[in-house]
């Protein structure tokens, strides 16, 4: 029996003990993160305290001694446990949420970042100088990226949300709480880090096959970083000749992407000008590497199932590793 108990508590505490990291609600680099972290442990307290008057009352009344009441106790207990408690813990609880909210409708003072959430990646739009443009329902045609989201230090960011086909949930646990993107409305997400790092997003709304497969990546990085990071992302392509653009071009994959300075202008999938420069390539699925876009590009469909880009296998090996070869040089 006791075994038993020690077992229980080893499982109840061993996911615990790894809840540091890139995507830990329990390890936040935002100041929402720690409201909602805050909140957490204060609904935590209350309800164990709540939970062992229960259960402290139902073994009284299993085991206690048994005998009559009077009327007055008992009318006194209902108004006193029945009543008072409940109102002034949950009055308690309430006021303290409502004031949080508060806090967190504060208002932006560093950029404005347009995230549309689509199936199933996430594209993203830096405004320039404050005049971004309107691409579907979103103020967009700012600086073009896609699934990693750069956000300076010190700052309030902006992210204002949309989706042009279902509702998804963007969610970075270690900065702040979810916010659904959702079609026909723009929402809007104040991101105030409080360390630099690079943190995990997801999709935390399902939205389709590959919902597990929505991720990105947020960079938080100090203001100057940030500034200099956007001007490289506005700039156009490094490379755009050779056998790997002109392959690119002719397979018709400019069909569905962007690279600005090459005759690739598709809006269908994510930009790829600076592909090379973010961390991973299908929404987080994997590491940007030579190798993995080449592996992409052949089977899509076995890396990230439910993907909507087709797979190109049936081009000429050698086709498509100076497509992937080329597109790993676009930093
Ligand atoms: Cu997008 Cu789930």
């Amino acid at each position: 029996m006791m075994r038993r108990g020690l077992l229980a508590a080893a499982l109840t505490i061993a996911p615990l003990t790894d809840c540091q990291g890139a995507q830990s609600t329990f390890d936040p680099a935002g100041v929402e993160a720690e409201r909602v972290l805050n909140l957490f442990w204060i609904m935590l307290a209350g309800g164990t305290a709540i939970w062992i008057v229960v259960i402290g009352a139902s073994y009284y009344a299993a085991r206690g001694k048994s005998g009559p009441y009077s009327d007055r106790s008992g009318i006194r207990l209902i108004i006193w446990g029945g009543c008072v408690f409940p109102t002034v813990v949950l009055a308690g609880l309430l006021w303290w949420g409502l004031t949080m909210m508060q806090e967190l409708r504060r208002a932006a003072d560093g950029p404005t970042i347009a995230v549309s959430a689509e199936r199933f990646w996430w594209r993203v739009a830096y405004a320039v100088d404050g005049e971004p443009g309107v691409i579907r329902n979103l103020p967009r045609g700012g600086i073009p990226s896609a699934n990693e989201i750069w956000i300076p230090l010190g700052k309030r960011t902006e992210i204002l949300l949309s989706s042009p086909d279902v509702i998804h949930s963007f969610w970075v646990p270690p900065l702040a709480g979810k916010m659904d993107a959702i079609p026909g409305r723009v929402n809007r997400l104040v991101l105030e880090p409080t360390r630099p790092g690079v943190f995990n997003g997801v999709c935390a709304e399902y939205c389709g096959t590959a919902h597990t497969y929505m991720g990105f990546r947020v960079v938080v990085v100090s203001e100057a970083v940030f500034e200099a990071y956007v001007r490289s992302q506005a700039l156009p392509a490094a490379k755009t000749e050779g056998s790997g653009a002109r392959l690119f071009v002719q397979n018709g994959c400019a069909a569905c992407h962007t690279v600005r300075g090459t005759a690739a202008d598709g809006d269908v999938g994510p930009d790829l000008t600076h592909v090379a420069s973010r961390r991973t390539i299908a929404a987080g699925v994997l590491p940007t590497t030579v190798e993995n876009l080449a592996a992409f590009i052949r089977s899509t469909e076995h890396l990230k199932p439910g993907v909507e880009m087709p797979a190109f296998g049936m081009l000429p090996d050698e086709e498509i590793t100076a497509i992937a070869q080329w597109l790993g040089t676009l930093e």
